[in-house]
């Protein structure tokens, strides 16, 4: 059972206060976790909540957030059992009491779901990516290196585009996947800076430069940096995207401002991404378009759902009311999967589930302000995700998840199994 739980406030990667929770046993096993933030966020997420004190992190301290951890929280949860994690997660949405936790915060109650679900993993004396017992947990997930960063995680580059990501999908492991991946890095920094361009980095740890033409050539540049590095594009590494069209949707078109000012209806938008599918090996796009967007989502995903993945995520917010609308709708063919969205790591769990049930791909994903804490990889192995997203090979709070990963890889050994989930 529960002894206590406790709280305070720390930093994440973009010195924005989080909260960090502490879940300590009768046994004395206990457990800790923080909280990542998103920058483009989904209008339907489960509230963040902050201070809003304008003389403390210009309103963003999470002082709040720790005392309702440390009273009503703890107080509702001591005596609990912290191996039953759906108990627990269902105690806190109890004692919330809103649909969308913003009354305690979703950062609340995230912090401590995730601290109980790693004490019990200490009291059961098992890794967290087995503890949580929810799949087989000997999926390694595909990752995704967002090493190009545009839209609101590098406000001063060309893209419009949020993420550019690369795929190692020839890779016969998730350790050699790292290697691909972090060599190809390294040729794409070695290119911009023969080129001339700034190789410092965006919110996730890409390179953020000032390309002439946009989102196009930020593709091809990376088409030549798997080159460069010795790979063959599309066979050994390919291309991910997650354009984040909810950031550039305005007023019922999509505004590509920073590459030439053109302005794009949805279908403009999905001839765009056909006309870049037969020039670039892409494999995945995600939040092609707007949030709102759902009949542009589902056009996409009936004329380019056959040959990529379609991911939802500002549309679906981990959020299984979302997720079956999109299922129902044929709205994508994959979603995005993030614990901060929804609030609490049953929730999350479901999530994936009703994915899994329905045939669609699921994708693991960090949050542009993220911390150390590597919680994300464990949960993609327990729950046989498939696929992770941590950004680039730069910025230790990005590595924390892709460095678990290879530990968990190392750990499993022969067991370790590694799927590319586009074929
Ligand atoms: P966010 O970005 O954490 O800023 O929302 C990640 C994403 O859009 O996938
Ligand atoms: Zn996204």
């Amino acid at each position: 059972p529960i002894a206590a739980i406790d709280a305070m406030e720390i930093l994440d990667s973009r010195g924005v206060p989080t909260i960090k929770a502490r879940v300590v046993l009768q046994s004395g096993a206990s457990g800790a976790a923080a909280v990542p933030s998103g920058a483009s966020t989904g209008s339907e997420e489960a509230v963040e909540l902050r201070d809003g004190d304008p003389h403390r992190y210009f309103g963003k301290g999470v002082r709040k957030v720790v005392a309702h951890v440390q009273g009503e929280i703890a107080k509702g949860l001591v005596g609990r059992n912290a191996l039953d994690q759906q108990a627990i997660d269902a105690r806190l949405i109890e004692l919330d009491g809103t649909p969308n936790k913003a009354r305690l915060g979703a950062n609340a109650l995230l912090a401590v779901s995730m601290a109980t679900a790693r004490a019990a993993a200490v009291e059961r004396d098992l890794p967290l990516y087995r503890s949580l017992g929810v799949g087989k947990a000997d999926l390694l997930p595909m990752p995704m290196f967002n090493v190009l960063n545009g839209g609101l995680h590098a406000p001063s580059s060309s893209m419009d585009f949020q993420e550019f990501m690369l795929v190692p999908l020839g890779a016969p492991g998730f350790t050699e996947a790292v290697r691909y991946a972090a060599e190809t890095f390294d040729a794409l920094r070695k290119l911009l800076q023969s080129m001339g361009h700034s190789t410092s980095v965006g919110d996730e740890g890409g390179f953020a430069p000032r390309l002439g033409n946009g989102n196009a050539a930020a593709c091809e540049l990376i088409v030549r940096a798997i080159e460069r590095a010795g790979y063959r594009p599309g066979i050994d590494l390919a291309i991910a995207l997650d354009p984040a069209a909810t950031s550039f949707y305005q007023e019922g078109e999509y505004r590509l401002t920073r590459s030439g000012h053109q302005r794009y209806s949805s279908e403009q938008m999905i001839d765009l991404y056909a006309d870049w599918l037969s020039a670039y090996p892409i494999v995945s796009i995600e939040d092609g378009m707007a949030e709102d967007d759902w009949s542009g989502f589902a056009q996409m995903t009936r004329r380019l759902g056959e040959r990529i993945q379609i991911v939802g995520d500002d549309n679906f917010v981990t959020n299984v009311r979302f997720i079956q609308r999109g299922i129902d709708e044929g709205t994508a063919n994959a979603s995005l999967i993030k614990l901060n969205q929804i609030g609490t790591v049953s929730e999350t769990v479901e999530a994936v589930q009703l994915c899994q049930r329905a045939g669609w791909r699921t994708v693991i994903s960090h949050r542009s302000g993220e911390t150390e804490d590597p919680f994300i990889a464990d949960f993609a192995v327990a729950v046989d995700a498939g696929q992770m997203k941590s950004g680039s090979l730069s910025r230790s709070e990005r590595l924390a998840k892709y460095n678990r990963l290879l530990e968990i890889d190392a750990e499993l050994g022969e067991r370790a199994r590694f799927v590319n989930p586009y074929r």
